[in-house]
């Protein structure tokens, strides 16, 4: 198959999904629309109801006293957003806010765009509504980062850690029944299981013959080591926050939530007191709602510090140029991190058994994860892998490569070909504590206009080094029994702007630069520390906060929908203690 007929299908697939729709078959799991006119006085407002904005809501309804309301740009969600196989299918379609970096002249050249396409949900659940389902904690020194850069104890893995037990409900007995069954929840509204197909387990193996670990459990503080990873996938269906938080209690009395709304201003009164919020609805209406407590911002790394700064919260030069009115003058929008990834492609035994029929309650092939750390006397990683195996299956290799990490269709025809009648492994490899900050500007004050964004990708020349030497890492395993065995070869592409490759390391520099994408791990541009305090309350304002990944003053190292969750989790706690003490 090539490229332009696998985009025919994809188009056609997606125009299938529309008319299913249509038909509003899982209306009933969702909370229902409420109308603006319940709307006019409520205690507390949230700005989205993504990932964090369905946990704040239902733990702040919890009390049914409290009048909690939630302003969602997007609707429910699809079914197919359901059907944990699908998720390739989810991004540039109507619950994607399709957001696009700046072309820097540097990162993304060789590609049909010289951007990147950085998918973010716009839909209930928000980004854990399209997400690729893996749940992965970090590493306890993300967490203790945290702390240090919050000047506040409480946000330290230590004392995370009952936070993380409370958001789980985990399904596998296996580790449930280990030592490390305490780091574990059996009672949260998040449903998760794990990989359990066979498949990684021989490469489990090559990885521990090249002196890595095999963990079981790398969610538990020891985050070294490859593993087959929990998903947010429970009964084959996606687990969303919305699915998970929103769903169980989509009926509570003092919930109001308002979809396809979106928030174009924070109301502030004459003491830089948050008092509610502007409002559009989808066909363009104004209204605003007023709250007697406290405004919540959890609109996702992107769309929190776009906002904030509509509303006059953020670099005094960047706003006066815009016309702002500055009320607090806060590098909202600096510090955006997030973990470039670099796509690696090993071809191994050849194969002519036929695949097995794609499992849509699974994700879409076997997967297993690795940490892995450059100096070997290190405990923390440096690097996290993300696998995907295909045996015959070179389809969704096309999948991968072009639908969700928008590759070169030069590279992409070639990962498929690799993939008829042999098994491939398709890795993403990411440096996991980047040095390089990205920002994100407002494009005009215009609140329908999508803000600038600078990934700042690759900015600091170390990152390039630390990528290289991960790469370097990584792929010794091909000197593993498993790998000689079954001629395993990493596959070198020939990159039209690559000529000068004296050496091996020229080449990677190269490669990294040709091969790379976002993992969509935006994160920090809002950070506790410097815009927010520890409590997540915006500074220079009050009874403003922002609870989101725009808060993690630091990227965690791995996958970061966990560490949103737990954060939501614990902001959930602080916001309604401040309201006894207040
Ligand atoms: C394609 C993809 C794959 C990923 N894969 C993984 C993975 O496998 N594992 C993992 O751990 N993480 C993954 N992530 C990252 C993770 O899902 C996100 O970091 C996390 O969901 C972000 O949560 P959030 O609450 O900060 O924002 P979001 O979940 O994005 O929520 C923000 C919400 O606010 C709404 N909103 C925005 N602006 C407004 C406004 N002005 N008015 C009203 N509503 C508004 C949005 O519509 C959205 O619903 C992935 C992300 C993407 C996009
Ligand atoms: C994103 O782009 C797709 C087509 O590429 C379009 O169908 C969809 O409506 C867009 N999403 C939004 C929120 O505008
Ligand atoms: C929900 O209500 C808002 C405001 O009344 C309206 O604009 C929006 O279209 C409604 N959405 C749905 C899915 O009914
Ligand atoms: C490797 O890690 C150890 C333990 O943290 C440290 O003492 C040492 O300086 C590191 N070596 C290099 C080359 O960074």
């Amino acid at each position: 198959m090539d490229v332009s007929s696998f985009h025919a299908i994809t188009q056609a697939v997606k125009g299938a999904f529309l008319v299913l729709t249509a038909l509003s078959l899982t209306a009933y799991k969702w909370p229902e629309n409420k109308t603006v006119k319940d709307l006019s006085t409520c205690d507390f407002v949230i700005v989205g109801a993504g990932t964090a904005g369905s946990i704040i809501a239902n733990r702040l309804s919890e009390d049914p006293g409290v009048k909690v309301c939630v302003i969602e740009a997007g609707g429910d969600p699809p079914l197919e957003s359901e059907i944990p196989s699908l998720f390739a299918f989810l991004t540039k379609t109507s619950i994607d806010w399709n957001l696009t970096s700046e072309d820097d002249g540097f990162t993304a050249q060789y590609r049909t765009n010289k951007y990147l396409d950085l998918s973010t949900g716009k839909v209930l659940g928000g980004s854990s509504t399209i997400n690729h389902l893996y749940h992965v904690r970090g590493d306890p020194k993300d967490y203790d980062d945290w702390a240090k850069a919050s000047g506040d104890e409480s946000w330290s893995w230590q004392n995370l850690l009952p936070y993380f037990v409370r958001s789980e409900h985990l399904e596998d007995e296996y580790i449930l029944n280990s030592e490390t069954g305490k780091y574990h929840g059996t009672n949260g509204y998040l449903r998760l299981t794990r990989e359990n197909r066979d498949s990684p387990l021989k490469y489990l193996k090559a990885f521990k013959e090249m002196g890595h670990k095999i963990v079981e459990d790398v969610n538990a503080g020891e985050t070294l080591g490859f593993t087959r990873p929990l998903l947010s996938i429970s009964g084959g269906v996606r687990q969303s926050s919305a699915s998970s938080y929103l769903t169980p209690i989509k009926d509570r009395q003092n919930l109001y939530i308002v979809k396809n709304t979106m928030v174009t201003k924070i109301i502030f009164n004459g003491n830089k007191q948050a008092t509610g919020v502007q409002c559009t609805t989808s066909d363009g209406n104004a209204f605003a709602i007023n709250t007697q407590k406290e405004v919540i911002i959890s609109a996702g790394a992107f769309n929190t510090p776009k906002l904030l700064m509509l509303s006059g919260i953020g670099p005094t030069d960047h706003l006066n140029n815009l016309g702002i009115e500055v009320l607090s003058d806060l590098p909202v929008g600096q510090n955006l991190q997030d973990h470039m990834a670099v796509i690696l492609i090993h071809k191994l035994e050849a194969t002519t058994e036929t695949p097995p029929a794609a499992d849509p309650t699974k994700f879409p092939l076997p997967t297993f994860i690795g940490f892995g750390a450059v100096n070997k006397s290190q405990s923390y990683p440096d690097y996290m892998t993300s696998n995907v195996i295909s045996r015959n299956s070179p389809d969704v290799l096309m999948q991968l490569c072009s639908s969700v990490f928008a590759l070169h269709d030069d590279v992409c025809s070639q990962i498929y070909a690799a993939g008829v009648d042999r098994e491939v492994l398709f890795t993403v490899i990411n440096v996991v504590r980047p040095i390089s900050r990205g920002h994100v500007e407002l494009r005009s004050a215009n609140p329908e206009d999508s803000p600038r964004i600078y990934t700042g990708f690759l900015s600091a020349d170390a990152d390039i080094t630390k990528f290289i030497d991960s790469i370097e890492d990584y792929i010794s395993v091909t000197e593993s029994d498993y790998f000689r065995n079954v001629n395993g070869e990493t596959m070198y592409f020939n990159f039209p702007n690559c000529d000068d490759v004296s050496n091996a390391r020229a080449y990677w520099r190269c490669y990294i630069l040709n091969m790379m994408d976002t993992t969509f791990h935006y994160s920090g541009t809002c950070a506790m520390g410097s815009v927010l305090d520890s409590s997540l309350r915006v500074k220079g304002v009050s009874k403003l906060r922002v609870v989101d990944a725009s808060a993690m003053p630091n990227i965690v190292s791995s996958n970061i929908n966990s560490a949103v969750i737990v954060l939501a989790e614990k902001a959930a706690d602080l916001i309604k203690h401040s309201q006894t003490c207040a």
